[in-house]
């Protein structure tokens, strides 16, 4: 056994050990776990004890480690999980965010040939090199920031080529990088410029979808289920076929205007349903009855000024609710912390429901084993250190970094 971190005399440890089998929406600071001049051994990339400094540097000396990190006045968080970005991508529309802030919609932008098919040119244009340094540098912000596990979409290929080169760049960013990539195929994230949509569905289905099984990486399959891109219809025999090869469903839902994309996900047993900003007290419950995990993105709205999802009524109805970055060219953000800052002011989550909503809760949206997202006994050696005494001031200091180390399985990779 290698004694591969101690982190001790931190100001407090949260652990989170309760929240995950909570399950019951709701969280309430004592369901945090958090211990008080505290420390955490990892032993083999994985945590071995988590308690008061005393008896765990008793047990695993700091001197023996590999790495030992002196943690007074600061706190320990697990690394954050982030379930839904499209950070893959090449070239830049910063001008749209101008464009936006000159009152134009999403959908003008879209429609003067801005918005995602913009970035699919650029996407095809680029070569894999390019493709790959942009990818690892967002993962590297991402780990400044905390995060040490992301999920990461295709989805600007829209051609079984590119989608397949889009798939194996996540796949050599995971390989490369030390934040943990989740993979998802999104051939279904917008039509291709001068197609049919039924047409182009059926590329998805009979063409993508066998390239993607055969490729055997992706482990989700998403589908914009939107009015004007793929409707209910549409998107369900996306999610089946995704299915039937092995993928399990995530669905892009009621993000600009409702048309069933919850009741879809709750159908087809998905593992989330993302964005929501649309959701009827119906979708809520049809969400929390099948299990399937509610993904809010908070930066979404604030980028498109819209009105921000009602994650009360989620938590209201016990549904355990996860956020996410969405970060992508029209929400440009690689920070789990401006969402949980958005999170609280925006949409109400107390600073503990954010921070679940940022760790286990988003682990679940990705069905990750139970204790990622969580500072226990056998969980990765994932975690934050901040430059603050307690959780609160990663969504409290708004617009900055709390973030000040990171470990992933015990290893120090971001100081
Ligand atoms: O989640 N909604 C669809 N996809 C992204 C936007 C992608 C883009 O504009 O490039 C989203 O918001
Ligand atoms: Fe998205």
């Amino acid at each position: 056994m290698t004694l591969t971190a101690v982190v001790h005399d931190a100001a407090e440890i949260v652990t989170l050990e309760s929240a995950e089998d909570a399950g019951d929406g709701e969280i309430d600071e004592d369901e945090l776990g958090i211990y008080t001049d505290a420390a955490v051994a990892v032993e083999d990339g994985e945590v071995a004890r988590v308690g008061a400094t005393g008896p765990v540097t008793r047990e695993f000396p700091p001197e023996n480690a590999e790495h030992a990190i002196d943690a007074s006045g600061k706190s320990v968080i697990p690394g954050f999980v982030d379930p839904h970005t499209h950070a893959l991508f090449a070239g830049d529309r910063s001008d749209e965010f101008e464009a936006k802030l000159r009152g134009k919609t999403y959908q003008d932008i879209m429609e003067e040939g801005g918005g995602i098919l913009r970035t699919v040119r650029a996407t095809r244009e680029a070569g894999d090199e390019e493709l790959l340094d942009n990818l690892l540098g967002h993962l590297d912000t991402m780990l400044a920031h905390g995060t040490t596990t992301v999920e990461v979409k295709s989805g600007y290929g829209l051609d079984t080529e590119t989608e397949l080169r889009m798939l194996e760049v996540i796949d050599r960013a995971d390989d490369r990088h030390p934040v943990d990539v989740v993979p998802t195929f999104m051939g279904a994230h917008a039509v291709p410029e001068g197609r049919e949509t039924d047409e182009y569905v059926e590329e998805v289905v009979d063409d993508q979808i066998p390239a993607v099984e055969s490729q055997g990486i992706a482990e989700f399959c998403d589908v914009f289920c939107e009015e004007g891109v793929f409707d209910v219809a549409q998107s369900r025999r996306v999610l089946e076929a995704g299915t039937d090869a092995g993928m399990t469903p995530k669905v892009h839902a009621e993000e600009l205007a409702h048309i069933g994309g919850t009741q879809l996900a709750a159908e087809v047993g998905a593992a989330s349903a993302d964005h929501l900003l649309h959701s009827t007290e119906e979708d809520v419950a049809a969400l929390v009855e099948s299990d399937v995990v509610p993904v809010l993105l908070p930066g979404t709205a604030f980028g498109l000024g819209a009105a921000y999802a009602d994650a009360r009524a989620f938590l209201d109805a016990g549904a355990d609710v996860a956020i996410a970055t969405d970060f992508n060219p029209n929400c440009y953000s690689q920070s789990m912390g401006f969402a949980a800052s958005l999170s609280c002011v925006e949409m109400g989550l107390t600073p503990a429901e954010s921070l679940v909503a940022s760790t286990t809760n988003a682990a679940a949206a990705l069905d990750l084993p139970e204790n990622v997202g969580t500072l226990q006994a056998g969980s990765p050696g994932d975690l934050a250190v901040l430059d603050a005494p307690t959780y609160v001031h990663v969504p409290y200091n708004f617009g900055v970094n709390a973030v000040e180390a990171v470990l992933k399985d015990g290893e120090v990779v971001h100081r």
